[in-house]
């Protein structure tokens, strides 16, 4: 019932928000805005772990992140849950056994990445009756096959086999599909063919719905810009610009004071 957030396509007012979150301070402090779904995102590999690709998150790491993000969100809020480097590829048990970790630890949906090869795998988890987000465009646990973190559907042939593999994503029973660096027009096309909602990052403003990663909307990630992100907040220099009063306070013998003694 969570992710009734995502019945909805179409108009500006109705567009869907979405954040990745990592830990329980971030969701508790989340879980009062007004965002309406988020994302325990394998960027974290990057993000929390300091990686320089999204590869080295595993399903254990996934899991307990997504615990944490859970009790911090409460029961009520939606959350998906990325299936991590090749956790959807190989024998069924085993990809059966990495859904079952992650809905158990919280997730309400997971996403997984691409559609070529593992399209009956994802239908079964569908017909399994966890509800699957589907990922198209820049696919970061691809990134090496990609040749780099690159716009993705340039060409006549790349984007007319990125409308038939979105298609595909909906004919498996996908509840919505994110876009990741994709033309505009091109991610307008795909958000007016498909009944799901398509929620994009880097995709243009002509779809249903965006994504960003938290720590670059809240400008946490100092060397990072992309041209697709926008910063929200400067929290990494708010942080900085704190603990520099603080060091002072502390050298200065002005903390703590008679109120924070006891
Ligand atoms: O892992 C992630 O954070 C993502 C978003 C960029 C969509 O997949």
């Amino acid at each position: 019932m969570n992710l009734q957030v995502f019945h909805k396509k179409g108009s500006n007012a109705d567009a869907i928000s979405m954040l990745t979150c990592y830990d329980y301070s971030a969701a508790r402090i989340l879980r009062e805005a007004p965002v309406e779904a988020f994302l325990v995102g394998d960027s974290l590999a990057m993000t929390v772990y300091g990686h320089p690709t999204t590869l080295p998150a595993t399903v254990d790491m996934m899991a307990r992140h997504t615990e944490a993000v859970r009790r911090g969100l409460g029961a009520d809020r939606a959350l998906v849950v990325d299936l991590p480097f090749l956790a959807h590829r190989g024998s069924l048990d085993r990809v059966m056994e990495a859904v079952r970790t992650l809905m158990v630890a919280g997730a309400d949906a997971v996403k997984i990445e691409g559609i070529a090869g593992h399209d009956e795998t994802l239908r079964h988890i569908v017909q399994s009756g966890v509800p699957v987000m589907g990922h198209l465009g820049l696919m970061p646990q691809s990134v090496h096959l990609h040749g780099g973190y690159r716009v993705q559907g340039k060409t006549a042939e790349a984007a007319r086999s990125l409308v038939e593999q979105a298609h595909q994503v909906q004919d498996c029973g996908c509840f919505a599909l994110v876009l990741e660096c994709v033309p505009a027009e091109l991610a307008a096309n795909i958000t007016r063919e498909l009944g799901i909602p398509v929620i994009g990052i880097g995709a243009g403003p002509e779809v249903d719905g965006q994504v960003l990663v938290m720590q670059d909307a809240l400008g946490m990630n100092l060397d990072f810009s992309p041209r697709f992100v926008r910063r929200f907040a400067d929290t990494g220099k708010s942080w900085q610009q704190a603990a520099r009063e603080f060091s002072d306070a502390v050298r200065q013998g002005r903390f703590p004071d008679e109120t924070e003694s006891f």
